[in-house]
């Protein structure tokens, strides 16, 4: 009999982590691998992000802080939601913690009792339905398709509504299929959200990578009073190129970010002390570095909606923000692939990659079969490459 918890061994370790792993040991063996599988920005973070770093360091700043976080970086937070957004918050109802990751295990831990329902529209981002139940909550999935662009329907969300539900989870832009949800999209699940009294978490970490004419609105800012019933949940992860440096925030009432607080105090004491002052430097100094990636972005954003639309068979929906695109593989499932048949996306991207060396994510990981899931936040070279990869892996299917 295991040692481990029963809630523990039921938990999917991350799909994304296992194939980016994947492709580390095929690169490490000597193949050539072209790595489509992380949603990790590849530039580097900005100089005066780094340079604010070591001028903490330099000034002490290397001991415990405040459970919550500094209150500069928790005030520069609210700043920040109030020059972009015209949303006003106290200092007090921002909560920093070990990444946008830390911060949503915080959010459920803290609403979640025993039984309560979140509802996550799906395709959905791998780690929401494994953090719901750590924390005890029942994640109730309610499936979009492609014709809606992946975005959940009002209708569907009164369909989904159950006496135990307690939380809508939004994502927008959306990882994995980078579709964004308009402001009157937005405000007609808000109805929904204020008639059932639902309390609404809105994942906005992608907030700023954004293309074209789209314009992204907060979940808060389309209608009067929802401030008192949402949970921002963002950070500087994807903004700013800092990954590693593990700083995320949630911003909500001040009951939610006591509770918050109080949790974190038990859990990691404190975000990294260093990371917190060079999140200030990301959020108040020049800001120029966030439109440059956001350009690249851009362009490759361009050059993979015109491959998947070469490639005959494959397809995908709009993608207005995020850096993933969530490409339909329907079409080339139930074929045989050197001689064995692949009909799941599984075994479509592990085919792909051990043959092709081309790594991407099976769309079963976010609760949509057949799909994969390709990341652009990766140079223009290699995605060149993957694409020849898996225009080549497509042309071997009989
Ligand atoms: C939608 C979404 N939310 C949250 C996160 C976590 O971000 P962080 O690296 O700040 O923990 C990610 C990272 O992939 C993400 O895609």
């Amino acid at each position: 009999m295991s040692v481990i918890s029963k809630v523990v061994q039921a938990l999917e370790p991350s799909a994304t982590i296992a194939m980016a792993t994947k492709a580390k040991e095929l690169r490490a063996a000597g193949r050539t691998v072209y790595d489509l599988s992380l949603g990790e920005p590849d530039f580097a973070t900005p100089d005066h992000i780094c340079q604010a770093a070591v001028e903490a360091m330099r000034a002490g700043h290397t001991h415990y802080t405040q459970a919550p976080g500094i209150p500069e970086l928790r005030a520069a937070v609210a700043r920040h939601y109030a020059a972009t957004h015209g949303i006003e918050y106290k200092p007090e109802q921002v909560v920093v913690s070990n990444g946008a990751k830390h911060s949503l295990h915080n959010v459920f831990t803290v609403l979640c009792d025993p039984g309560d329902e979140v509802i996550i529209p799906a395709p959905y981002w791998v780690s929401y339905a494994e953090l719901v139940r750590l924390a005890g909550g029942v994640p109730v999935i309610v499936s979009t398709t492609q014709e809606s662009n992946f975005k959940l329907l009002p209708e569907q969300l009164v369909e989904a509504v159950t006496e135990r539900t307690k939380v809508l989870l939004l994502c927008s832009p959306s990882n994995p299929t980078g579709s964004m949800y308009s402001p009157e999209e937005l405000a007609a699940l808000a109805d929904v959200a204020i008639e059932r009294d639902l309390i609404v978490v809105t994942d906005e970490i992608y907030e700023r990578l954004i293309y074209g004419d789209n314009r992204f609105a907060s979940f808060p800012t389309v209608r009067d009073g929802l401030v008192d019933r949402t949970v921002i949940v963002n950070g500087v992860s994807k903004t700013y190129a800092m990954t590693g440096w593990r700083i995320g925030w949630t911003l909500s009432t001040v009951e939610v970010a006591k509770a918050m607080s109080k949790v974190q105090s038990q859990e990691t004491s404190n975000p990294c002390s260093i990371s917190q002052y060079a999140a200030i430097a990301a959020l108040e100094g020049p800001q120029e570095c966030v439109a440059e990636m956001c350009l690249e972005f851009a362009k490759r954003r361009d050059y993979v909606t015109s491959r998947i639309a070469e490639i005959d068979g494959l397809s995908c929906g709009e993608m207005d923000g995020a850096f993933y695109a969530f490409v339909n593989i329907q079409a080339h499932l139930g074929k045989s692939y050197g001689g064995t048949t692949i009909d799941n996306s599984s075994d479509w991207c592990l085919g792909l990659l051990d043959q092709q060396g081309v790594a991407t994510v099976m769309g079963s990981a976010f609760g949509a079969e057949g799909y994969a899931r390709l990341s652009f936040a990766t140079s223009m070279d290699n995605l060149k490459a993957a694409f020849d990869g898996m225009a080549a892996f497509i042309d071997s299917a009989k």
